[in-house]
C-alpha cells in the first residue's frame, strides 16, 4: 500500500490553544538516521520509528528509511531548499516543541548522529528550555561509512593515532576557521565534512602549513548508498578531484588513507537479506 507522505506540509495547528491538556505527556526523539543505506540504522533508532506520531527529517534521509515509520505517522521535511521557503532553526525547534506538547511522539529524524555536525545539540537544547523530554538516539556518522566502504581506517596503527573530525565551511559561509597546524600534522587523520566546495583552499591550507602534497586521501560521495563514489587521492590531488563530485561528500586526508580502494563498484554495501552467512539459517 503506498504510504502517505505530505513532506511538503506545513504544520497546522501547532498549539492547541485553551484546550485540554493531552492525556499523555509527549517526548521529542533526536535520531540518527545512519548515512542512508537504511540496514545501518540501530535497532532503537527503527523502534523510535515505529512509535512516531510525527517524524521532522532533513534531506540527507532516504526515503526507504521514511517508509519504516507508521503509515499514518506525519512527515514533515525540513530539508534546505533553495527556491522555497526553508525552515529556520527556531522554526524547527518551536515545531518540535509544540508537537511533544500536544502530547505526540516527536521523532527528529537527521542523517548520520544528530550530535555530528547536525545541529542536534541545539534543538536538545530547545526542549529543555520548553520543559520537554527528550532523548538521543545515536546513528552511524558518515565518516565511519565512507572509512568502512572503502577498507580505510580511521585510525591505524603506526599511521593514525587519532582522528578528528572538522567542517569544511564557516558557520556564515566560506573558508573554516581550524588550526592548520595541527591539522596538517602526520600519524593522524583528518575527516572534512560538508568541504566539497572548499577542497581546494583546504588543500592549500593543509600544504602551506607543512602537510606532505603526496599525503593520501580520498573522498567518499553518498557513502553507504547505492550511488556512492570513491576517489582516491592525495592531497596535491584532492581539489581536481572534488570537482569532479557533487555530495554529499566527505574529504578524508591521512596516511591511512593508502589502504582505501576505489575500485569496488557502487552500491555494493552487503544486503543482509541476501546474505546466507549473515542470515546464519543454512548450512554450509
Ligand atoms: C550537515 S552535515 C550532517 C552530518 C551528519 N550528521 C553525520 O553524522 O554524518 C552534512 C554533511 O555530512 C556529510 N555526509 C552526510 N551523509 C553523507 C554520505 N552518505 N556520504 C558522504 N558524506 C555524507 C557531507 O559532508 C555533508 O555535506
Amino acid at each position: 500500500m503506498p504510504q502517505r507522505r505530505d513532506s511538503a506540509m506545513r504544520p497546522k495547528r501547532l498549539v492547541v490553544l485553551g484546550g485540554r491538556p493531552p492525556a499523555r505527556a509527549g517526548v521529542v526523539w533526536l535520531v540518527g538516521a545512519g548515512p542512508g543505506d537504511p540496514e545501518l540504522l540501530t535497532l532503537k533508532a527503527l523502534k523510535a520509528l515505529q512509535s512516531a506520531d510525527v517524524v521532522v527529517h532533513d534531506g540527507l534521509v532516504t526515503a526507504a528509511i521514511l517508509d519504516l515509520a507508521p503509515p499514518a505517522a506525519r512527515r514533515i521535511s525540513v530539508a534546505k531548499r533553495k527556491s522555497r521557503h526553508s525552515y529556520s532553526q527556531d522554526e524547527i525547534n518551536r515545531m518540535l516543541t509544540a508537537f511533544a506538547r500536544e502530547g505526540l511522539t516527536v521523532v527528529r529524524l537527521k542523517g548520520g548522529d544528530p550530535f555530528i555536525f547536525g545541529r542536534g545539540g541545539e534543538e536538545l537544547e530547545a526542549c529543555r528550555a520548553a520543559g520537554v523530554e527528550c532523548r538521543v538516539i545515536p546513528g552511524v556518522t558518515a565518516a565511519l561509512a565512507a572509512g568502512a566502504s572503502a577498507g580505510a581506517p580511521l585510525t591505524h596503527r603506526g599511521s593514525a593515532q587519532a582522528v578528528t573530525f572538522v567542517t569544511g565551511h564557516a558557520a556564515k559561509g566560506g573558508e573554516p576557521d581550524l588550526d592548520w597546524a595541527a591539522l596538517a600534522r602526520p600519524n593522524q587523520t583528518v575527516v572534512i565534512y560538508m568541504g566539497l566546495s572548499m577542497a581546494a583552499p583546504i588543500a592549500a591550507r593543509l600544504m602551506a602549513a607543512g602537510g606532505a602534497s603526496s599525503t593520501p586521501a580520498l573522498i567518499v560521495e553518498n557513502a553507504s548508498r547505492a550511488d556512492e563514489r570513491r576517489v582516491v587521492t592525495t592531497l596535491a590531488g584532492l581539489a581536481e578531484a572534488a570537482a569532479a563530485l557533487s555530495g554529499p561528500a566527505l574529504l578524508i586526508v591521512g596516511e591511512a588513507m593508502a589502504m582505501a580502494q576505489d575500485l569496488m563498484p557502487a552500491g555494493v554495501w552487503p544486503d543482509l537479506s541476501m546474505d546466507s552467512r549473515l542470515r546464519g539459517n543454512e548450512r554450509s
